[in-house]
C-alpha cells in the first residue's frame, strides 16, 4: 500500500467515515461515497463471558445447519443436533463438532440444557418449529422466509413471540450484505431522506430444479420467497409496504406446467410494485426464468441520495460508520455477501444483551408477508391488495 493510501486509510479509520469525489447536481453540492473505501479492521469486543446453550436443526441440500458458523462463536457451546436423516445427522455432528444428535427438533427441544436453537429446516415448516421452540422457552433463528404461504401461520408466531418473550430473529442474509447494512447505517443517519423509489431482485435461474425436503422448493410460488429482495426496502428503513400489485410470469419449466407442483402454482417470475408507508413505491422481484441469472441486489433513490452497490450519491456531508460490526476471532464471515458471521453474531449477541434482534419478527414479517399477498395479486391479474401489518403493541 503507498504512503498515501495508509495516511488515507488511517483518516477513515480514525474518522469511522468516508468522503470524497464531490460534484454539482442541480445546484447542489452532491458527494459520491464507496463504503467499502475504508473498511476498518474493527477489533471485537466481547459482551459476555457467558455461553448460550444452542441447538441445531437441519443439514439439508445447502447444509445451512453448519454454515452460520455458531460452532466457532466463543460465546456458544453447540450442545446437540438434528436432522430426520441420519446420514445428515451425522454430518451436521461432524461439521459442529458436536458429540450429541436427536432424531428430530420435536426431540431435541426437549432438551431442558437448550437455551437457543437454529432451526434450518426447510421453508414450510419455519413457522411451525418456530413456535414449538418458544413453546418450550428457547430462543430461535431461522432460517428464511419467517412464514411460507400462510399469512395464519405468520399470525400464530407473532403471538407467540410476544406470549413467550423470547428472542426471534430470521436470518436474512441480504439484510447484512455490505451494500444493505450500508444502506441502513445512511438512512438511519438522514442520508437519504424519505426513500422516494426502491428496488430489490432475486433473480435465481436454475436449468434444472433443486432439490429439497419434501419437495417444497419445486413450483413454489416466487414471492412466497421475497426476502432476499424486501431486505433492501424493508431493512434499509424499518419501514412497510401497505398494497401490492404484482404480475406474474409463466416460464417455460415442467415443474410450472397445470397440476405439476403442489402449490398449483404457475408463476416461474413475480414482479410486484409495493406502495410503502412513507408515500414511495418499491419494485421487488423474485425471478428463476431470466436465463443465466443468479444474483441477488437492490437500490434506494432517496430525496437526499441514492445508492445501488457500496457507492453513496448524495448532499448528506457527514455519513456514518457503513462498515459492518467485527466478528469475534475464529468466526467465518461465511456466504451470502458475508453475512453469515453476521446473523449468528448478532442474534448471539442479542441474547447476551437481551435486546431485540435486528432481524426480528416485526422485520421479519414485515419482509415475509409482503410476498404472500404479492403471489395472491399475481393470481388476480395484478389486483391491488391491501397488506396485513404485523407491528409491536404500542406502549
Ligand atoms: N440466502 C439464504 O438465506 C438461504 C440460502 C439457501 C437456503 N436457505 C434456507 O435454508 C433452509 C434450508 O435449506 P435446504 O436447501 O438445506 O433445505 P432442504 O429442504 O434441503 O433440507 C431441510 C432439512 O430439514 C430437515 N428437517 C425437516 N423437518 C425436521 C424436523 N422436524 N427435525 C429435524 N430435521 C428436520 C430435513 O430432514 C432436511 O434435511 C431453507 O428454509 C431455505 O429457505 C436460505
Amino acid at each position: 500500500m503507498s504512503d498515501n493510501a495508509m495516511v488515507r486509510r488511517d483518516f477513515l479509520q480514525t474518522m469511522g467515515k468516508v468522503s470524497f469525489g464531490t460534484l454539482m447536481a442541480g445546484g447542489l453540492s452532491m458527494q459520491t461515497v464507496n463504503a467499502r473505501e475504508g473498511q476498518a479492521q474493527k477489533a471485537w469486543t466481547p459482551v459476555s463471558d457467558r455461553k448460550i446453550r444452542v441447538g441445531i436443526v437441519g443439514y439439508g441440500v445447502c447444509r445451512f445447519g453448519a454454515a452460520f458458523g455458531f460452532q466457532d462463536h466463543p460465546n456458544v457451546e453447540v450442545v446437540a443436533v438434528s436432522d430426520l436423516f441420519p446420514d445428515r445427522r451425522q454430518g451436521l455432528m461432524k461439521a459442529c463438532r458436536c458429540d450429541k444428535s436427536y432424531e428430530s427438533l420435536e426431540v431435541l427441544i426437549k432438551d431442558k440444557s437448550i437455551e437457543a436453537v437454529f432451526v434450518a429446516t426447510d421453508a414450510p415448516s419455519h413457522a411451525r418449529h418456530c413456535i414449538e421452540v418458544l413453546k418450550h422457552g428457547k430462543h430461535v433463528m431461522t432460517a428464511v422466509p419467517a412464514a411460507y404461504g400462510s399469512i395464519e401461520d405468520a399470525e400464530k408466531l407473532v403471538e407467540t413471540v410476544q406470549r413467550t418473550g423470547l428472542k426471534y430473529m430470521m436470518a436474512e442474509t441480504s439484510c447484512f450484505r455490505d451494500d444493505c447494512y450500508a444502506m441502513r447505517q445512511i438512512y438511519h443517519a438522514g442520508g437519504f431522506g424519505r426513500i422516494v423509489y426502491s428496488e430489490g431482485e432475486y433473480y435465481h435461474y436454475l436449468a434444472k430444479p433443486i432439490g429439497s425436503y419434501k419437495n417444497w422448493r419445486l413450483g413454489s410460488p416466487p414471492l412466497w420467497y421475497p426476502t432476499h429482495s424486501t431486505a433492501y426496502y424493508i431493512g434499509v428503513t424499518g419501514k412497510r409496504f401497505t398494497c401490492v400489485s404484482c404480475v406474474g410470469f409463466r416460464g417455460d419449466f415442467d415443474a410450472y406446467k397445470s397440476g405439476a407442483n403442489q402449490y398449483n402454482n404457475p408463476f416461474t417470475d413475480e414482479v410486484a410494485l409495493y406502495q410503502t408507508s412513507e408515500g414511495g413505491s418499491s419494485r421487488m422481484l423474485m425471478c428463476k426464468s431470466a436465463h443465466g441469472m443468479i444474483i441477488e441486489t437492490g437500490r434506494v433513490y432517496g430525496e437526499r441520495g441514492w445508492m445501488e452497490g457500496t457507492t453513496y450519491h448524495g448532499v448528506a456531508k457527514q455519513l456514518p460508520d457503513m462498515t459492518r460490526p467485527a466478528l469475534p476471532p475464529g468466526v467465518p464471515a461465511g456466504g451470502h455477501g458475508g453475512s453469515h458471521g453476521q446473523l449468528s453474531n448478532e442474534f448471539i449477541t442479542s441474547i447476551l444483551q437481551d435486546r431485540l434482534p435486528m432481524v426480528n419478527v416485526y422485520e421479519a414479517l414485515a419482509m415475509t408477508v409482503p410476498g404472500i399477498v404479492a403471489h395472491q395479486s399475481a393470481l388476480k391479474d395484478g389486483e391491488t391488495l391491501k397488506i396485513p401489518q404485523f407491528d409491536p403493541p404500542r406502549a
